[in-house]
C-alpha cells in the first residue's frame, strides 16, 4: 500500500525570486491538498540533517550552504500516489533534463538551485514530514 503524503520544500532561490505563489498554484492545480505549510530558515545543522543521505557526495557542502542561505517554504501535500505524482510534477533534478511544463523546468535556475524538493519514497516522506511538522499539525485537516 502506498502512503498518500509527500513533503515539499520551495528552496531559497525560488523564494528569493518570488515564485512561492506560482509554485503553490501549480501544486494545487495538480490536485494536491496542502495540509500543513510554513516558512522558515534552515540552520546549517538542520540542512545537514535533512540531507544526511547525501553527506558523502561531492555536492553536499554546496547543497547545505544553499539550503541554509535564506528562507524556504515547507509543506505536507496529500493526494493519492503523492510521492510518485509529485516527482512527476516537479521533473528531473537537472532542469535541462526536466520535461516541459514541470515545476523545475519552469522555475529552476540550475541543477543545484532547482526550485523545489520532493520526497523520493514513502519512507522518506514519513521522515521528512516529521522533520518539519508534528502529526497533530495535519491529521485533523484530513478528517
Ligand atoms: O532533489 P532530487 O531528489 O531530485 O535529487 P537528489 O539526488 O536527492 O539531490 C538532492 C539535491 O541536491 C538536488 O535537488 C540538488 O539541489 C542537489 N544536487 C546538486 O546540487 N548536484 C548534484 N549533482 C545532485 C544533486
Ligand atoms: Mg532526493
Amino acid at each position: 500500500m502506498t502512503s498518500n503524503k509527500t513533503l515539499t520544500m520551495i528552496k531559497p532561490g525560488a523564494v528569493n525570486n518570488k515564485h512561492i505563489g506560482a509554485i503553490i498554484d501549480r501544486i494545487e492545480r495538480a490536485g494536491f491538498r496542502i495540509v500543513a505549510i510554513k516558512s522558515l530558515k534552515l540552520s546549517k545543522e538542520a540542512a545537514q540533517e535533512f540531507y544526511q543521505e547525501h553527506a558523502e557526495r561531492p555536492f553536499f557542502n554546496d547543497l547545505v550552504s544553499f539550503m541554509s542561505s535564506g528562507p524556504i517554504v515547507a509543506a505536507v501535500l496529500y493526494k493519492e500516489n503523492a510521492v510518485q505524482d509529485f516527482r512527476k510534477l516537479i521533473g528531473s533534478t537537472d532542469p535541462n533534463d526536466a520535461e516541459e511544463g514541470t515545476i523545475r523546468k519552469d522555475f529552476a535556475e540550475s541543477k543545484s538551485k532547482n526550485a523545489v524538493h520532493g520526497s523520493d519514497s514513502d519512507a522518506s516522506a514519513e521522515r521528512e514530514c516529521h522533520f518539519f511538522f508534528s502529526t497533530i499539525d495535519y491529521l485533523e485537516v484530513l478528517k
